[in-house]
């Protein structure tokens, strides 16, 4: 069996993609698997097809891999492939569409306003009573795009910023709290990890350089909250109909907890969220690679 790691490709998060992507080959190869790396560009039919690849494990983060793009081009291909299908990694990349479908299987998630291509900005900074709210690209990840933004100027800036990564922009509630997230690999939940970056914010350098941010796992939480969390990730991952592993991140008050956003191909770098919560759960590097491969499917 040859199994082919797409990696790379053309959203902001490449870097990250391919950091996951050769930790990834690393484990499968030391696995003894026959491992081909495949960069997820134009001719990416053209690789999988030369290179004979009957499995494909998915390591593109962000738009144009993560978002049922190249899962729909392997259904068509017929090479069975890891992580969620097409409908599920369409619906989670786009941030507004998954706090809807989550929202109606009562999980709770910050109120929000969508700014459209057609949407009126300034009437949107003017009708916006409190802050500060937290402006994001609707289909990007690693925080790129993302701005906290405290009055009107900065919201008005934050979301010409945020365009430059997506014509769709969320203007969401800023939730005074805690950031925890939570790892679901076939349908349980794992570890819940609590994020404390050194900065405060928890952003692309704190995600992805060592140090930068600590780690709490398990997440000291009172117990009933814990399993709540746990539980209301495993309902946002089945209200997306996800499958294989994902992350769920939230945000945590004293007496509340507010879904984010689900991550259908979560970071396997370094510094990355879901190899810590596997390994909490018993479960090395190699086993979790193995176990999302095993999942591979059509
Ligand atoms: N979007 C990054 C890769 C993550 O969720 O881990
Ligand atoms: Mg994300």
């Amino acid at each position: 069996q040859r199994i082919g790691v797409i990696m790379g490709g053309t959203s902001a998060e490449r870097e990250v993609s391919l950091r996951t992507g050769a930790a990834i080959v690393k484990a499968l190869e030391e696995c003894g698997y026959t491992v081909v790396a495949i960069d997820a560009d134009k001719t990416l039919p053209a690789q999988l097809i030369e290179k004979q690849i009957d499995v494909v494990f998915l390591a593109v983060h962000g738009r144009f891999g993560e978002d049922g793009t190249i899962q729909g081009m392997l259904e068509l291909m017929q090479i069975p492939y890891t992580g969620s299908g097409v409908l599920a990694s369409a619906l989670a990349i786009d941030k507004a569409v998954t706090k809807r479908m989550v929202a109606q299987d009562g999980v709770t998630t910050p109120a929000a306003t969508l700014v459209d291509v057609n949407s009126d900005v300034d009437d949107i900074v003017a009708q916006c009573g409190h802050f500060p709210q937290v402006v994001k690209p609707v289909r990007e990840g690693s925080t790129l795009g993302i701005a906290i933004a405290n009055n009107a100027d900065e919201l008005k800036q934050a979301i010409a910023q945020a365009r430059d990564y997506d014509r769709r922009v969320l203007v969401e509630d800023y939730i005074d709290g805690r950031e925890v997230t939570v790892s679901v690999m076939n349908g349980r939940a794992l570890s819940i990890i609590e994020i404390v970056p050194e900065s405060g914010f928890y952003d692309y350098t704190a995600k992805y350089t060592v140090g930068k941010t600590r780690y709490l796992v398990p997440a000291p939480l009172p117990e009933s909250q814990y399993k709540a969390i746990q539980q209301a990730a495993v309902a946002s991952y089945a209200s997306l109909g996800c499958r294989g592993a994902a992350r769920v991140d939230f945000m945590v008050t004293d007496d509340n907890f507010y879904f984010l956003e689900v991550n259908t191909i979560p970071g396997m770098t370094e510094t990355s969220l879901l190899p810590k919560a596997a390994a909490d759960c018993g479960m090395d590097f190699a086993k979790l690679v193995e176990g999302i491969l095993d999942d591979a499917s059509l």
